[in-house]
């Protein structure tokens, strides 16, 4: 088993991944636990939760299945009080811990359920897509949706343990692989050129899902996420960083309506939005910009944006939440392996748009 440990000022905890972790996840239940409930959806609990629950019977406790409808949609209030009526009618206790079994959905909102239940008891995230086990599950962000906000309302509450297993990634389809890739070579983009390399070296082994390729991707992005989020917890600074693409993308899936591209494609696109802003205000060697194209386009993402008017991508870019004072804050790239954060002029934003839109 790979270990990542998170160290963070409300305490650590461990990634621990490895192949077939879903049956023993009873090790990873507090000794002081009183009852388990896991939260999961109709597709994922269909694959998994037989295996998930036998592990977890295996400590001797309770253990109850909340099953909430699978989609964004569905991270909301309505679903979040689903759980609280479980729990509540349960009589679950300040020691009741919540496994969240799912992508980036599930674990959002089991950990925000988690953050508030009593004032707080103890979660395990158990991520099942590749953008949750490198990202999601990993740094304590926790949120449901609003109609007026996506992830508006949230708290920073961090697991007990994150457990990976990687062989759930075989039933996963390709689009969703495409969009987990998007956040594994942001790591590298952001903070390590040799990673990055690594990524180009290794991309068809990654999109064949070879189990090494991916073990080694899964744990960098992790032992990268973990060292952002131990300097900066709550996003005060450094943390801004994981967000390189995510003010194009972020625009693209609100401009195009949520669900028609995958959260990881429009940042795939936003990755390529933010190397050629880059560009432009830093006057970086135009292979950068090609090779982000390049390893963006060939993880399946697309590298054209939609062909918006500039007014309209300047307001859908106004809304984002590393903004002040009215300015658009970019993460930027220096080089590959290095990023900085800053406001940029509508000027120049307008200019990157028009390089890479249709
Ligand atoms: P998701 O949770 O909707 O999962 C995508 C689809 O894959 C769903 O239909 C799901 O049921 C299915 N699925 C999950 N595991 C599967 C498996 N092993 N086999 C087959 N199908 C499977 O989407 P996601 O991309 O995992 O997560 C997106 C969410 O994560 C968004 O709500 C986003 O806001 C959030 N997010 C949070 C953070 C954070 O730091 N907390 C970071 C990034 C994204
Ligand atoms: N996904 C960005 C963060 O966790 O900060």
């Amino acid at each position: 088993m790979n270990v990542v440990t998170v160290n963070v000022p409300s305490g650590s905890y461990s990634i621990n991944i490895e192949p077939g972790r879903l049956d023993f996840l009873d090790s990873a239940v507090p000794s002081d636990a009183t009852s388990i409930a896991i939260v999961t959806n109709p597709k994922v609990g269909a694959l998994y939760l037989s295996r998930v629950k036998e592990s977890l019977l295996k400590t001797g406790l309770s253990v109850f299945v909340i099953e909430l409808p699978d989609g964004e949609i569905y991270k909301d209030w309505v679903n979040l009080n689903k759980i609280f009526d479980v729990l509540l009618s349960n009589k679950m206790d300040r020691h009741a811990v919540l496994v969240a079994l799912g992508g980036g959905v599930i674990g959002d909102i089991t950990g925000f359920a988690a953050s508030v239940y009593m004032r707080g008891i103890r979660f395990i995230q158990v991520p099942t897509t590749l953008l949750a086990q490198v990202d999601s599950s990993v740094g304590g962000k926790t949120a449901v949706n609003h109609p007026l906000g996506k992830n508006m309302i949230g708290s920073f509450y961090q697991p007990e343990s994150v457990e990976i297993d990687i062989d759930v990634l075989n039933t996963l389809d390709a689009k969703q692989i495409s969009s987990g890739l998007s956040e594994v070579i942001k790591y590298g983009l952001i903070l390590d050129q040799d990673f990055w390399v690594w990524c180009e070296n290794n991309i068809n082994k990654l999109l064949s899902l070879d189990k090494d390729a991916l073990s080694y991707a899964i744990q960098r992005s992790c032992e990268l996420k973990a060292y952002v989020v131990g300097k900066d917890e709550k996003e005060s600074g450094l943390r801004a960083i994981l967000n390189l693409g995510h003010t194009f993308g972020h625009a693209i899936e609100s401009g195009l309506g949520y669900g028609n591209w995958l959260h990881g494609e429009a940042v795939g696109c936003g990755l390529v939005q933010a190397s050629v802003l880059s560009s432009l205000l830093f006057n970086l060697d135009e292979s950068i910009v090609e090779r982000v194209k390049s390893l963006v386009k060939s993880i399946g993402c697309p590298i054209t944006a939609p062909n918006f008017s500039l007014e309209k991508w300047i307001d859908l870019m106004l809304v984002d939440k590393k903004n002040q004072h009215g300015k658009i804050r970019f993460v930027l790239i220096t080089k590959i392996g290095e990023s900085l954060v800053q406001d940029v002029s509508e000027d120049m934003i307008k200019l990157a748009i028009q390089e890479t839109t249709k």
